[in-house]
């Protein structure tokens, strides 16, 4: 659909309008009383998310390249219908392809509390089908208001179960990682992969001194980023979501990734709502599943 087409349909005043985004991706540029927010058609790809007065809290690369086909770093990128690389074909693309490929506007709404509610659908190719032999649909939700809230539902639309794996891949915009935190994963397994994957068992709150790439296991609490820099905390609070993924970079690795920038990892954190490894979701016929995350932001004193 050409952007002015999306506009006639799907365009809100004081709510979100169509345009052309950089690299010539489509975005959904959302703007109302409470916040604003960048989402690219490539991905549903969430870029950015600000609420009124504050500080962004979705981080988005200085450095990050925007390209058809590729995945932009930063935002919220959905990793879809595997977590990480696939599980028997090395050549498929990590984190799924959702993430590199279009989705439709299927509504747009204004709420009642202010808040801008956009729906997108996952446009089947036979690219899509080549790698995910299995009849289902998913879609992502995404309310833009004080808190920002994202749904990815996955509907078995066929005759067979399917088993999923799945992350809300989101970096968070922060002060500087010495001036943060993580709670609420205490007490639980994680998959520590720097250097191998070793089970671990998280010990206290969370600080990151080095590369730090770990998928915790059986996860149920809201996790908080507590950032004395900015004087906030940032909850992340998911629903159907068993694991969660806790990742930066560093030094090295970011450099070698090259869309990061110098110092890049410093302003930014991954904390991933996500079903993966050994919490990977069967879905059965004509069964609907959810992953809900909702991001919000506190001050501290
Ligand atoms: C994290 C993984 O979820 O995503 C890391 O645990 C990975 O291992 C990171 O490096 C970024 O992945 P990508 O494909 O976006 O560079």
């Amino acid at each position: 659909m050409s952007i002015s087409d999306l506009n006639q349909r799907f365009a809100i005043s004081g709510h979100v309008t169509f345009k052309e985004g950089p690299g010539g991706l489509t975005v959904a540029e959302v703007a109302n009383g409470l916040a604003a927010s960048t989402i690219a058609l490539q991905g549903a790809h969430i870029m950015t998310f600000t609420p009124r007065g504050q500080e962004p809290v979705v981080w988005l690369s200085k450095f990050a390249k925007f390209a058809p086909g590729k995945s932009i770093r930063g935002g919220v990128p959905i990793c879809w219908p595997w977590f990480g690389p696939h599980a028997t074909d090395a050549s498929l693309p990590g984190h799924g392809f959702a993430r590199t490929v279009m989705w439709d506007v299927l509504e747009t709404r204004a709420m009642a509390d202010g808040a801008t509610f956009l729906r997108f659908g996952l446009v089947e190719t036979d690219a899509t089908r080549a790698q995910w032999p299995h009849a289902s649909t998913v879609q992502l939700e995404v309310s833009v208001g004080s808190a920002l809230r994202v749904e990815l539902v996955t509907r078995n639309t066929g005759k067979e179960s399917f088993v999923l794996g799945e992350a809300l891949h989101t970096y968070f915009h922060i002060s500087d990682v010495a001036k943060m935190k993580i709670s609420g994963l205490e007490g639980c397994d994680y998959l520590d992969k720097v250097g191998g994957t070793a089970r671990k068992t998280q010990e206290g709150a969370i600080v990151i001194e080095s590369e730090v790439d770990r998928v915790y296991l059986n996860t149920s609490a809201d996790y908080l980023i507590e950032d004395s820099g900015f004087k906030r905390r940032i909850r992340v609070a998911g629903q159907n979501a068993r694991s969660a993924v806790v990742w930066n970079p560093w030094v090295e690795k970011a450099d070698k990734m090259g869309d990061f920038g110098p110092e890049g990892h410093r302003g930014m954190v991954c904390v991933e709502t996500a079903n993966a490894v050994e919490n990977v979701v069967t879905v059965k016929p004509g069964e609907e599943h959810r992953l809900v995350a909702t991001y919000s932001a506190e001050t501290m004193a």
